[in-house]
């Protein structure tokens, strides 16, 4: 009898012991996987966004000093969580519609690249607040400012969105459109100049950037599509301390007014 109590308290006792361990290494796991993206970022001492550097102010190429650069006011963002991090900024320059995959295999840390925070991407990956909530309007040749007075007058055009975006689904909306979804915006730019598209939906702010930069284009005056749910910063699933660190970074940005800095320099580098 006693022989056989001890036989279960020895048994007891191991699974007891058992389950402490892996409780316990659950537990470190848990909280180390927390802050180990930050930890990770910190160690390697470089922080890694991935952007779609086609989008004037926001990201764009520039010549800097005859060389080529990517600037803009999501860069400049993008330096100042860089700098509260203590590490470098690194950029990694891809089509828009390659960013998620491209955060989701760890191929970079986060993602600044005027992305709107919608519910389906929500599903694979957080965002931080967003910073910034422009319109979304229609870029047409010159000779058709007038042309399209209101949505009504789009039915059945050929409309070109950058492939993946919010635009992409305003041009699927409407009616009998021919829509023609392309990686990068500069190419949507040379169709809609050689008259293989008629019209090509942005945010107005990127509409106006490429309108200033071209003889050719125009922002339509008449056409407004709303707006589009503003624009946050990309962060993989899981790491709310690097969401946290962000949000911090964005509200200094915001509370200090260099926002509207960065909006206003960027806009003026774009037309230079
Ligand atoms: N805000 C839109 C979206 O998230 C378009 C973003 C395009 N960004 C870019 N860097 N080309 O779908």
């Amino acid at each position: 009898m006693s022989k056989k109590f001890n036989k279960h308290m020895v048994l007891i006792m191991a699974v007891l012991l058992v389950s402490l361990i892996l409780t316990a290494c659950g537990g470190s796991e848990d909280t180390s996987s927390e802050s180990s993206i930050i930890e990770a970022i910190q160690n390697s001492g470089k922080i890694v966004m991935g952007t779609s550097a086609d989008y004037p102010p926001y990201e764009f190429h520039k010549q800097i000093d005859g060389k080529d650069t990517i600037v803009g006011f999501d860069i400049d963002i993008a330096k100042e969580i860089a700098k509260d991090l203590n590490v470098e900024l690194e950029i990694k320059d891809m089509d828009f519609d390659g960013l998620l995959a491209a955060l989701e295999t760890e191929n970079v840390d986060i993602i600044v690249a005027g992305m709107t925070p919608d519910e389906e991407r929500s599903k694979s990956v957080d965002f931080s607040k967003v910073y910034y909530d422009p319109e979304q309007g229609l870029l047409v040749r010159n000779e058709d400012k007038d042309k399209y007075q209101s949505l009504d007058d789009l039915k059945g055009m050929k409309i070109g969105a950058q492939k993946g975006t919010i635009q992409e689904d305003v041009a699927n909306d409407i009616e009998d459109a021919q829509v023609k979804a392309l990686g990068k915006i500069t190419d949507l730019v040379l169709e809609l100049k050689n008259e293989k598209i008629d019209g090509l939906i942005l945010a107005i702010p990127v509409a106006e950037a490429y309108d200033k930069a071209n003889d050719d284009i125009t922002l339509s005056p008449h056409i407004d599509f709303g707006k589009e749910g503003g624009v946050a910063v990309a962060i993989k699933k899981g790491n709310d301390e690097l969401v946290d660190a962000i949000n911090s970074t964005i509200d200094r940005v915001m509370e200090e007014g260099l926002l509207d800095k960065f909006i206003q320099d960027a806009t003026a580098l774009a037309e230079e």
